[in-house]
């Protein structure tokens, strides 16, 4: 299988490339961050640009399509963003900015994957990373912009889902909760206390590793899973589950 992933330059995205190379599969990444040290030492193509920008993930599509000479069979819509902003304290730039990266982004490669598959008569596979926060309001720290935004992604999946369900296009999403990645890291120093504020709301009293998320991608993406679209995987230490 050919997977695209998006925000595959680190953290959860990263792990979700090391796994699909794992199970042999060739993978093109799309990220932001300058740091492809990991990717380099992997032999992963990667391009660096934003998820928004619909005519550069249009080219980027043709191009890793000519490079391999085949399209891709799936996509990954990995890469988001967040923000621990009290929404009376948030600037509506940094509300779009959030929306723009973690919906916007994702449909806009949605649709370039979609219709080269319609286009070429073949099938495919998207998943969307959405989050817990798309399901409940976790706390303690205020991310209304983020809640909203994993929400819409994964009404995003359902209907997607449903519009291309005919064009033999399944778009399943994965929900987690707290990974150890750089971004839970970036709250953690900031706030101390809410490392161990999270484990106890957490069932099973750990973070989630990068990996754990990359398996159940893999599961979501394989063929024999192809009665499963429209649906959210809850990854979450079963915090969802109280
Ligand atoms: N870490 C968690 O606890 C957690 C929990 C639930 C959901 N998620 C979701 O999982 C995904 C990955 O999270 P992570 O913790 O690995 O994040 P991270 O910040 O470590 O990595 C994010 C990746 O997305 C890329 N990216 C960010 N904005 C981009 C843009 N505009 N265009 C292209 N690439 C962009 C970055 O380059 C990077 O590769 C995100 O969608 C996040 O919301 C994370």
């Amino acid at each position: 299988m050919r997977v695209v992933v998006t925000g595959g330059s680190r953290g959860i995205g990263l792990a979700i490339v090391e796994h699909c190379l794992a199970v042999g599969h060739r993978v093109a990444v799309i990220h932001r961050t300058v740091d492809r040290a990991a990717l380099r030492a992997l032999g992963v193509p990667a391009w660096e640009a934003d998820v928004t920008d619909e005519p550069r993930i249009a080219d980027i599509w043709r191009n890793v399509t000519e490079s391999w000479g085949e399209p891709p069979d799936a996509l990954v819509n990995n890469a988001g963003i967040t923000a621990d902003v009290p929404i009376l304290a948030m600037e509506l730039a940094a509300w779009d900015r959030i929306w723009a990266v973690n919906v916007t982004g994702p449909l806009i490669c949605a649709r370039i994957a979609a219709a080269a598959w319609i286009d070429a008569g073949r099938p495919g596979t998207i998943v969307n990373m959405a989050s817990m926060s798309g399901l409940i309001v976790n706390r303690p720290q205020a991310q209304t912009a983020y809640n909203v935004s994993k929400a819409g992604l994964i009404m995003l999946t359902k209907s997607l889902a449903v519009e291309w369900a005919e064009h033999r296009i399944r778009v399943n999403a994965v929900a987690p909760g707290y990974v150890a990645t750089d971004m839970t890291q970036t709250f953690v120093d900031q706030n101390p206390a809410i490392g161990e504020d999270w484990l106890r709301r957490t069932p099973i009293h750990r973070m989630g590793t990068p990996q754990e998320i990359a398996m159940v991608v893999s599961w979501l993406l394989d063929e024999n899973v192809g009665f499963l679209t429209g649906s959210v995987v809850s990854v979450d230490g079963g915090y969802t589950a109280i």
